[in-house]
């Protein structure tokens, strides 16, 4: 393609091979509020020069809030002499001014031509748990800010779980944790939010992951409950044959309908522990009467009668894929997240769908291993990236546990029904995230999946979309939105790296998959399918400030490392030099001592290597053993390292 900073790259673009400054854009109209606003953003960006730009813009009739379906589309054309743009609605403007923030340069030159545009899917979203831990409103915007500038266009607020209840109730007081949003927080996210063209869709995940509900209102349950800081799967579930429980969350529906516009509502239904159900003798009577003969079967009668009510309302409902286990109602978007084949059970069981599966931005995995994943791909695709996980050096540490996620497939099909693929929605669970690391771990991979929610299918050479995220991030630090490399780093300075150490540790990263979260007993006990032990190395107090906290999930500077050794580019035997002498000198804090030893160890089997000093056996032997993780790290370099080995 080009090297032009674009991301997500759009539908057409034609150059002319000329150029023109931006200037201070001035458009001659009526401007509204939000196209003001917007403008003033890409002012904003300019350095100082007294220069103006004429801009044309037409658009249609849009509503005060952006709607699942709404025309995005632009028609761009950079001239010599102004700028044109025309949109059926006022987002595809703002997505047009974007492009315009993206592609001028750091002299402010735009190149000239014509760009024409429009999403792939009309959901390219963002779940943010704030409900392991708080982030704040500030934080929250800054996320919006970002968003906008990627074209992502739905913020899905994960607003409860077991650990806490972000939202302010006024009904029920007790609900909020001591950590929650005001009311008017939420409104003015949701005004900047839409003021953005973004969406904000809540979710109050019921009838499990609900301790916290429990603990401040034990009448909703069938059993009796304390708070909680543990992760996992708790076994705290709202009671599904009391009417007061449906009451509660009519009126709790009634208060988030108030604050959030959006037609949609997710009601979670993920990871429904049964105990309660199946153990109490009430609930028993109550499924025999009502011939509901699973746990699941209730589940489905529980989401049947929420759903009437967000009907009433005039909302429509969203839950996790394991709302289709019996039956969903009719019309529920159902979000896929346990492997590639929930999509294909909710198409042919005609729902809509929302595809996660693919995009856990929790599990530290490379921007490529997600890009990869199209949310409209066949099955047996979307399958083969999956099963080449477990082939994959870079998983080799987790691939037990890879394996183990098979058992979702029992139930795929072939066939597909009257369900869209309405886009996609990366998550990011926030066991290991608060807000001091929250950009470092949402940023590192987010734009690319950006791209592959918004540009065609075929924009898939994954070079070039690194290459163009590299420019992206030089982009987004000149506009000030975020400078990613100097949060990292600043971060672990912070967490106890020392400066001259910063060139090695970026050389590691965090382990893979649920690694981190589980630890090494409960990964293992997972596998097994034994009940998960109550000891993890998390807990919700755990303090994450750590240097394993604070590393880019994928380590940029790798990549940059094996590209540069893969081109024998001069200098590479200093490099190596330079990082073993820090590595040397020692002083690293305590869990970096072993993961950097085996970088070290890798370091000398490239100058090995390199001056011909090393056989290429003993080499390769050495470096997998240096691909065994050390404790919650990887040698980032490594899988990299055998590969161009393996081409020597
Ligand atoms: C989920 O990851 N429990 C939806």
């Amino acid at each position: 393609m080009t090297n032009l900073p674009l991301m997500p790259w759009p539908e057409t673009i034609e150059l002319t091979g000329e150029t023109t400054r931006l200037g201070r854009l001035q458009f001659e109209g009526a401007t509204e509020r939000r196209l003001g606003a917007a403008l003033e953003r890409v002012n904003d960006d300019l350095s100082a020069s007294g220069s103006t730009l004429a801009v044309g813009i037409t658009y249609g009739e849009t509503g005060a809030y952006p709607k699942l379906g709404d025309d995005e589309s632009y028609d761009l054309r950079i001239n010599p002499d102004g700028i044109q743009v025309d949109a059926e609605t006022l987002w595809g403007v703002l997505h047009a001014l974007t492009t315009v923030r993206q592609l001028r340069d750091a002299q402010d030159l735009l190149p000239c031509g014509r760009i024409r545009d429009r999403p792939r899917f009309p959901w390219r979203g963002l779940m943010l748990d704030v409900a392991r831990h708080f982030l704040s409103v500030d934080a929250l915007k800054q996320t919006v800010e970002l968003m906008a500038f990627y074209k992502l266009n739905v913020l899905h607020l994960h607003l409860s779980d077991d650990q806490g209840f972000r939202f302010p109730s006024t009904r029920f007081p007790k609900l909020a944790a001591a950590e929650a949003y005001t009311e008017t927080e939420l409104r003015e996210l949701v005004e900047l939010a839409a003021d953005r063209g973004i969406r904000i869709v809540p979710e109050l995940d019921m009838p499990g992951h609900v301790t916290s509900w429990l603990t401040a209102y034990p009448e909703w349950g069938s059993e009796p409950t304390s708070a909680t800081n543990r992760f996992g799967v708790h076994k705290a579930a709202l009671n599904p044959t009391d009417d007061a429980v449906y009451l509660a969350i009519d009126t709790l529906l009634g208060e988030v309908c108030e604050v959030f516009p959006d037609e949609c509502i997710h009601l979670g239904g993920d990871e429904v522990h049964p105990a309660w159900w199946t153990g109490n003798e009430s609930v028993q009577s109550f499924m025999a009467t009502r011939q509901l003969a699973t746990p699941s079967a209730l589940q489905a009668y529980f989401n049947a009668r929420v759903f009437a009510l967000a009907t009433a309302r005039g909302r429509r409902l969203l839950g996790w894929d394991e709302v289709l286990n019996d039956s969903a109602p009719a019309g529920m978007i159902v979000q896929s997240w346990r492997g590639a084949t929930a999509r294909d059970r909710a198409l042919v069981m005609g729902h809509d769908c929302v595809v996660s599966s693919g995009y856990y931005l929790d599990l530290f995995y490379p921007n490529d291993v997600h890009y990869a994943y199209d949310p409209a791909a066949p099955d047996a695709e979307l399958l083969r990236l999956e099963d080449g996980l477990l082939d994959d050096p870079r998983f080799a540490h987790v691939a037990d546990g890879l394996r183990w996620t098979h058992a979702w497939r029992a139930s795929a099909s072939k066939t597909t029904g009257d369900g869209k693929v309405l886009g996609g929605e990366a998550c990011l669970w926030s066991e290991l995230v608060d807000g001091p690391i929250l950009n470092v771990r949402l940023w590192s991979r987010l734009p690319m999946l950006a791209e592959r929610f918004w540009s065609p299918a075929c924009v898939n050479d994954v070079d070039d979309a690194y290459a163009r995220l590299a420019a992206s991030y030089r982009r987004l630090a000149e506009v000030q939105l975020l400078s990613l490399e100097t949060e990292s780093a600043a971060l672990l300075e912070r967490f106890g790296v020392r400066h001259e150490q910063l060139a090695v540790v970026r050389l590691l990263e965090p382990i893979k998959w649920y690694g981190r979260l589980l630890g090494e007993a409960a990964l293992a006990a997972r596998i097994d399918g034994r009940e998960m032990p109550l000891s993890r190395p998390y807990q919700v107090d755990t303090p994450l400030n750590r240097p394993v906290d604070a590393l880019l999930p994928e380590s940029f500077a790798a990549r940059d490392f094996v590209a540069a050794l893969q081109r024998s580019d001069t200098g590479l035997k200093e490099a190596c030099l330079e990082l073993l002498t820090v590595i040397e000198a020692g002083g690293f804090a305590d869990d970096l001592q072993a993961p950097v030893d085996r970088l070290g160890q890798a370091l000398t089997v490239v100058l090995g290597v390199l001056d011909g000093s090393l056989e290429t056996e003993a080499a390769r032997r050495t470096l997998q053993d240096a691909s065994l993780p050390q404790g919650e790290y990887v040698v980032a370099i490594v899988p990299g390292l055998l590969d161009w080995l393996g081409h020597r």
